[in-house]
């Protein structure tokens, strides 16, 4: 399944590895009609990411509003030398510099952070948007032409599978930044996070972003922003359907909701009908009332006792954790 990928645009060092492990579309449509039939609508979030769906998330990691970013981003600026110095030592049989494995690695903004600090002796980035991971791996591999660079194209939440790319005997540094994991229910969020715990079990660390709960005004304006930027993010799923997957969403059909569950501890992001309409997806068709709510997404904030208390039930420890000044994000660095 592996292939090499060589960029045209930028050059003869660019050379990634590329292992396709994308989910097939038969079992993308069966998923979008359960969740389309269910009593409360939902599509689930990974089909945010085609391209288009890449950029405008890449957009909204600049917004003013969007503090997880930036904030986490500064965490590991003054924190990647002590990261480093605990990423490459520990046992004997995994000497040598670590492997870095991100999760939904984006535009790599972040690795590049790591690659800086912790010269890893290669990085393996896992994202479901096939061309955006393409792009942006190549982008890196032609500034970093010495780091053995691997694009994993798979749903992480399914499949952690890497014993294609990884030397059994390479220490690892699994990197799951940006809150990602609050996209998962708590339970599924648990289980994830024991798969990585295996995958990495004696033999290195997991260094992992968490948005902690605070006000909600400040929640809501992160996933509301002024621009419009998350209501376009949240409606390009729609174009993405009718595009993919023989739908008709009428875009104008339905707006962007994005409110904190203070109970739950999670923001909810939902496409509201304005009116009652019929959609047609393939050969289905379904009703939608008004004010009928489509879930999206839930992004869950941990708080550091909550969080703990989860990665230590499925065998982890933490090794360290820092946050910034005000405490608006954090970054836990474990051991598995
Ligand atoms: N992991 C991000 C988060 O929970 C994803 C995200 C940010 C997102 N803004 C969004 C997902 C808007 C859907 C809609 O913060």
């Amino acid at each position: 399944m592996a292939s090499s990928a060589r960029s045209s645009e930028t050059g003869e060092d660019s050379i990634i590895r590329l292992i396709d492990q994308a989910p097939q579309p038969v079992d993308m449509t069966r998923e979008l009609l359960e969740g389309l039939r269910a009593s409360q609508k939902s599509i689930a979030p990974k089909y945010f990411y085609d391209e288009q769906g890449s950029r405008l998330f890449e957009r909204i990691t600049r917004l003013p509003e969007y503090y997880l970013t930036r904030t986490e981003i500064g965490i590991l600026r003054t924190t990647v030398q002590e990261i480093a110095e605990l990423a490459g030592s520990g046992a004997q049989r995994h000497s040598g510099k670590p492997v870095l494995v991100e999760c939904g690695s984006g535009s790599g903004e972040k690795a590049r952070i790591l690659i800086d600090g912790v010269s890893p002796q290669a990085y393996v980035a896992i994202d479901i948007s096939k061309d955006f991971l393409v792009s942006s791996c190549e982008a890196l591999s032609s500034d970093y032409p010495d780091l053995d660079v691997y694009a994993v194209c798979a749903d992480y939440s399914q499949n952690w599978d890497l014993s294609e790319v990884l030397d059994t005997d390479a220490r690892l540094l699994a990197f799951f930044p940006g809150s990602s994991l609050g996209n998962f229910e708590p339970d599924e969020a648990a289980i994830f996070l024991s798969q990585v715990g295996q995958a990495i079990s004696g033999r290195g660390l997991l260094l992992i972003g968490i948005d902690p709960p605070k006000d909600a005004s400040v929640l809501e304006a992160a996933y509301n922003d002024s621009a419009g930027v998350t209501a376009r993010f949240n409606l390009n799923l729609l174009t993405r359907l009718n595009r993919e997957f023989g739908a008709n969403f009428d875009l104008s059909g339905y707006r962007h909701k994005a409110v904190y569950n203070q109970i739950e501890a999670r923001i909810e992001m939902y496409l509201v009908s304005k009116r009652d309409q019929e959609v047609r997806i393939g050969g289905d068709r379904m009703f939608i009332a008004k004010d009928e709510a489509i879930h999206t997404e839930n992004s869950y904030k941990y708080s550091y006792d909550r969080f703990v208390d989860m990665a230590q039930e499925v065998g982890f420890s933490c090794t360290r954790y820092w946050t910034d000044e005000a405490g608006l994000f954090s970054v836990f660095l474990l051991s598995a």
